[in-house]
């Protein structure tokens, strides 16, 4: 039973045993050498806490507020492409789990189900995510139809305008039919003219996921956008970037309060988020943190997942002395040497040091 794993370490366990050998490397894999993956990992293990002692931490509220909506914690669960190999209800199931939970779900439109079918499911707020593949009228059709369906902003992907080369993949011999599509191609096409004309059609919120470097977050907030992800993608398409939470600080910096800053990349960890909201990040997104959950466990599994992630946000935040995600600050971190090498399971140290396979 889903609600019997004690520790994450364990849903990890689980979706490695459930899943075959190139659905494990599809989720868990990157581009080429893996180093801007691996840099997530080193950039959040870069950082140390500062704990305040002797303060009242007897209760914690770690719920916020993200783009309008009041969460149980600051925590998005992020878009991700063919999720039926995941589990077999795919998104629908993490649609389910996230209502259940209380976090925002970012829905792909290349999750594998019709974005209608996944917005029926569960309560929570709903976020579109857009993969384009096709000229104005056909982006118009999409953003109707997610209108329609409820979903409550629109999030726009910028980092891949190619496909990541991901040598895990290749050696399976193994591709998803979403990345053979020729359509594909328009998506290197896609410019800030683009993103402006769909804002105007949206009419709503809208989220700008791919941001690196202070400049693209200013013109984000020249555009009007309502908040920017830091992300690379999870290292799967750019390779030898930089771990987004070294990207953090100037892109909080850069968008000031014009829009939220939120971040993905490598959270696995309550500490990981907790590091993050202390640099200023408004939500934390997690994506192969999700899919281990729905490989342990479809729906109880990402639930799961989820409580843990909180569990332990809630026990960092009470070990270095604050009551609440609002009082987190610069003032509770310090730069540290990781311990050892960084990779997309060095979190869970029960594993050894080298990755699992
Ligand atoms: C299996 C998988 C599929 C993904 N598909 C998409 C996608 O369709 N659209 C998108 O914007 N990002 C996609 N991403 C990237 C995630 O939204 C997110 O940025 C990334 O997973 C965050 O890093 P993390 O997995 O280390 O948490 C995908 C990630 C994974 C692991």
């Amino acid at each position: 039973m889903a609600k019997d794993f004690a520790c994450t370490h364990e849903i990890v366990d689980a979706a490695h045993r459930a899943w075959s050998r190139a659905v494990w490397d599809y989720v868990a894999g990157a581009a080429l050498t893996e180093t801007t993956l691996r840099r997530n990992r080193h950039a959040l293990d870069s950082y140390a806490f500062l704990p305040r002692v002797l303060r009242d931490v007897s209760a914690i509220d770690v719920s916020a507020d993200v783009l309008g909506h009041k969460l149980r914690a600051p925590v998005a669960i992020m878009p991700m492409g063919s999720m039926k190999l995941m589990t077999p209800d795919g998104a629908k199931a993490a649609g389910r789990a996230a209502g259940r939970y209380g976090a925002i779900q970012c829905v792909s439109s290349v999750a594998g189900q019709e974005m209608e079918e996944v917005a029926a499911e569960g309560a929570g707020p709903k976020i579109f995510q857009l993969y384009i593949r096709g000229d104005m009228d056909w982006i118009k059709a999409r953003l109707d139809r997610a209108k329609k369906a409820g979903y409550t902003a629109l999030m726009l992907t910028v980092d891949g305008p190619y496909y990541g080369i991901r040598e895990r993949q290749l050696i399976h011999r193994w591709s998803l039919a979403s990345v053979r599509d020729p359509a594909r191609h328009i998506q290197a096409s896609v410019t800030w003219k683009t993103f402006a004309a769909m804002r105007r059609h949206w009419g709503g919120k809208t989220v700008i996921k791919g941001i690196a470097t202070a400049a693209d977050a200013k013109l984000a907030a020249e555009h009007g956008v309502d908040a920017v992800c830091v992300s690379n993608h999870g290292g799967r398409e750019l390779d030898h970037g930089r771990g987004t939470m070294d990207m953090l600080p100037e892109i909080v910096e850069a968008l000031g309060k014009r829009a939220e800053t939120w971040i993905d990349g490598g959270f696995v960890r309550g500490t990981d988020a907790v590091k993050a909201y202390c640099l200023g990040a408004k939500c934390v997104g997690i994506g192969r943190l999700a899919a281990w959950g729905l490989g342990a466990g479809g729906e109880d599994g990402l639930v799961r997942a989820l409580e843990l992630f909180e569990e332990e946000i809630f026990n960092a935040m009470g070990l270095i002395g604050a009551a609440s995600i609002a009082e987190l600050g610069p003032e509770f971190l310090c730069r540290a040497a990781p311990l050892s090498p960084t990779h997309e399971t060095s979190a869970f140290r029960h594993f050894g040091d080298a990755p699992l396979r």
